[in-house]
């Protein structure tokens, strides 16, 4: 089981419409494969409860998106130079040994020229303390809004091999 994560919970995100482009190409190569959309996170789920004894609601997550999957791809926004802070709020939450030799990837997206690079960088540092496996191809989706429209149509043909090819090697990792 693949995962798709959506990795911030800001409605109308073009992240989520990232990822609901790859779950869709996943699906082409007949994957099984799931979206994780952090809109569904409880709203309150950063609050100190995250440390300890976690919620049901949060415990079901964890365990639907992160436990039982065996790769898990962040489609991850670029926010202030970095990756959002509800990642990692959320990452805080899971029991580190939960990502122990998961294999991941991150496929950054931003309005900028950089497509989210540098959140890359940071996101593979923490996922490598956490010691999960980060695929060494990192998509870097810059200038979104001319890439893909809102209803998911790619715009640009060259991004979208990037993703089409990216999912490929995901099935392979
Ligand atoms: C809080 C916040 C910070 C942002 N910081 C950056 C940034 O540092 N660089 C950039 O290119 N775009 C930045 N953006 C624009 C996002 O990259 C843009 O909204 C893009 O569509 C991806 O984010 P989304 O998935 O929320 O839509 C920021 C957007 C938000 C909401």
């Amino acid at each position: 089981m693949i995962t798709v994560i959506s990795a911030t919970n800001r409605p109308n995100s073009m992240s989520l419409v990232v990822a609901q482009a790859y779950v869709s190409e996943l699906q082409q190569l007949e994957e099984d494969c799931q979206l994780f959309d952090f809109q569904t996170l409880p709203a309150d789920f950063a609050g100190p409860a995250l440390y300890g004894e976690t919620s049901a609601s949060m415990r079901d997550l964890i365990g639907r998106y992160i436990e039982q999957s065996d790769k898990i791809v962040f489609v991850v926004p670029e926010y202030q130079g970095s990756f959002p802070g509800v990642l990692k709020a959320f990452l805080d939450g899971v029991a580190p040994r939960l990502f122990k030799n998961k294999k991941t990837a991150i496929v950054g997206v931003s309005d900028g020229r950089a497509g989210n690079l540098r959140g890359q960088e940071h996101l593979t540092g923490v996922l490598h303390y956490l010691k999960a496996h980060v695929h060494y191809s990192k998509p870097k989706l810059s200038q979104i809004n001319t890439a893909i429209d809102r209803n998911g149509h790619w715009l640009d043909a060259v991004m979208h091999k990037m993703v089409h090819d990216h999912a490929r090697e995901m099935v392979e990792f």
